[in-house]
């Protein structure tokens, strides 16, 4: 049976795994024109920031066959993308094909504006190359206001403030996700 839960730290593997069932084109789409070997997902996954990243994965058949990505921003960035201001962040989704058009990516981002919204982000953001269709149907369907800037396609949408629905459904998934791999301390976000 399929099931969603809140990626815990030490399932940096299975995120790589996820990611290199990708193919070349989807990797690059999925990661902003790049060309990512596998290697280079490896010490991707690797290197991820838990204090300023979540991750939600989508299981079934034995494995995590979708995975939406959520960005906060360090306090110190000085990056002057939209996304790395304070108060906002940034979603990446990507679903295995046999497991694509079943609205896997729809309930996946569902789930990242809940933990989004419950860490006060007023507004989320979705970068994709322009030629990702999938992604930019996906996007209008989920909300989200597209514009096209240096060869991107920027998607935004303004967050409501948390709410008990929304404490709920994080909730549901850190249980799952406790279940799944036994409890393991979750890394507190950095102030
Ligand atoms: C884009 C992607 C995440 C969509 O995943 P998914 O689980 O198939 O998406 P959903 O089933 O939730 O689709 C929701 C809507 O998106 C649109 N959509 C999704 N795939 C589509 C496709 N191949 N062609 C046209 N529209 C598509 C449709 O409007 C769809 O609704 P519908 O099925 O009722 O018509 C998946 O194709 C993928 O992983 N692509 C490679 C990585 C990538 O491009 N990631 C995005 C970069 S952030």
């Amino acid at each position: 049976m399929a099931e969603t839960r809140k990626l815990l730290p030490t399932v940096g593997p299975l995120l790589a795994d996820h990611l290199i069932r990708l193919s070349p084109d989807d990797r690059r789409l999925r990661f902003g024109g790049l060309f990512m070997p596998d290697d280079v997902l490896r010490r991707y996954a690797e290197a991820i920031d838990w204090a300023h990243a979540w991750q939600v994965g989508w299981f079934e058949a034995g494995a995590m066959r979708g995975l939406v990505q959520l960005s906060l921003p360090r306090r110190d960035s000085e990056a002057k993308a939209p996304w790395m201001k304070q108060g906002t962040a940034e979603f990446g989704v990507s679903v295995e094909p046999p497991w694509r058009r079943r609205g896997v990516a729809t309930k996946l981002i569902r789930h990242a504006v809940a933990v989004a919204r419950n860490r006060e982000v007023r507004d989320l953001y979705m970068v994709c190359q322009p030629e990702n269709e999938p992604m930019r149907r996906l996007a209008r369907k989920v909300g989200l206001g597209l514009t096209y800037a240096a060869g991107e396609v920027v998607g935004h949408v303004a967050l409501a403030s948390p709410d008990s629905e929304t404490a709920e459904a994080e909730r549901a998934l850190e249980a799952a996700a406790a279940n799944g791999r036994g409890a393991v301390a979750w890394p507190r976000a950095a102030s």
